[in-house]
């Protein structure tokens, strides 16, 4: 479904991204895990188009490097950003109104499926999204992302930031997520992720060092993950 070639991402003199392949089949639930600054987040902009790279990108078999972020939400690629960026003085709905742009008419269909995902923000959705608390700042951004119908989506270091209970809480929606719709995620929280994952990947310094796949002992990645073995 999502194939990337030899990705490469440039700030001026600084390589965040070098040489990166990576592949997600439909259906997967696909985890990328790294340290700080290892280039996560610069690998997930450059799927959605929001930073400029060299290399290549095919999601369902068609290239992308010419298209604009928002023709690509259109092809059901969907970016849930790191720090979660919702609009605060925006209500929750207008927030998730922002969302399903791309299809007006579902509008008032998909909102009743988020909130039935996420009871909490039905309860909320005339508050500003400013005034939840973290987590639930977290479920609006991904019930955002879920408005737009995604194909595959895209998720980035979710729980950063949240008490373990709301992590919880945040696996247990991605959990039910799981099958349903191809996901990417993009983690520091290893064991939490790689329960779910079907397939892991780790980045460092911009290149991709270790993969763990289906039976393998998540153990062993973890210890690469966190110790560099
Ligand atoms: N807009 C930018 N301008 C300059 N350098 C940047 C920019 N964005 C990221 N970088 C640099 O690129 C490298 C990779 O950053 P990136 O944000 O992709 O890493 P990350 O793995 O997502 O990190 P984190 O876990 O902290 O979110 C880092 O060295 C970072 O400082
Ligand atoms: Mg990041």
């Amino acid at each position: 479904m999502l194939e990337v070639k030899d990705l490469t991402v440039r700030y001026g003199a600084i390589t965040a991204l070098a040489g990166v392949d990576l592949t997600v089949a439909e259906g997967e639930f696909v985890v990328l895990l790294g340290r700080n600054g290892a280039g996560k987040s610069s690998l997930l902009k450059a799927i959605v188009g929001q930073v400029p790279c060299q290399g290549r990108i095919f999601f369902e078999g068609r290239e992308l490097s010419s298209l604009p972020p928002w023709r690509r939400v259109k092809m059901g690629l969907c970016l849930v950003p790191e720090g979660r960026h919702v609009f605060g003085s925006l209500t929750v709905k207008e927030n998730l109104e922002l969302g399903g742009f791309v299809s007006p008419k579902e509008l008032a269909r998909r909102l009743e499926e988020v909130y039935t995902l996420f009871p909490v923000l039905k309860e909320r959705q005339d508050l500003p999204a400013g005034t939840l608390s973290g987590g639930e700042q977290q479920m609006l951004a991904i019930a955002r992302a879920l408005m737009a119908r995604p194909r595959l989506l895209l998720l980035d270091e979710p729980s950063m930031g949240l008490a373990p209970k709301v992590v919880q809480e945040i696996y247990a929606t991605l959990a039910a997520l799981k099958g349903k719709l191809t996901v990417l995620l993009v983690e520091q929280n290893a064991k939490k992720a790689l329960q779910l994952a079907d397939r892991g990947y780790l980045l460092e310094n911009g290149r991709l060092v270790a993969t763990w796949q289906g039976e393998e002992i998540q153990e062993t990645f973890i210890q690469q993950v966190y110790l560099g073995k």
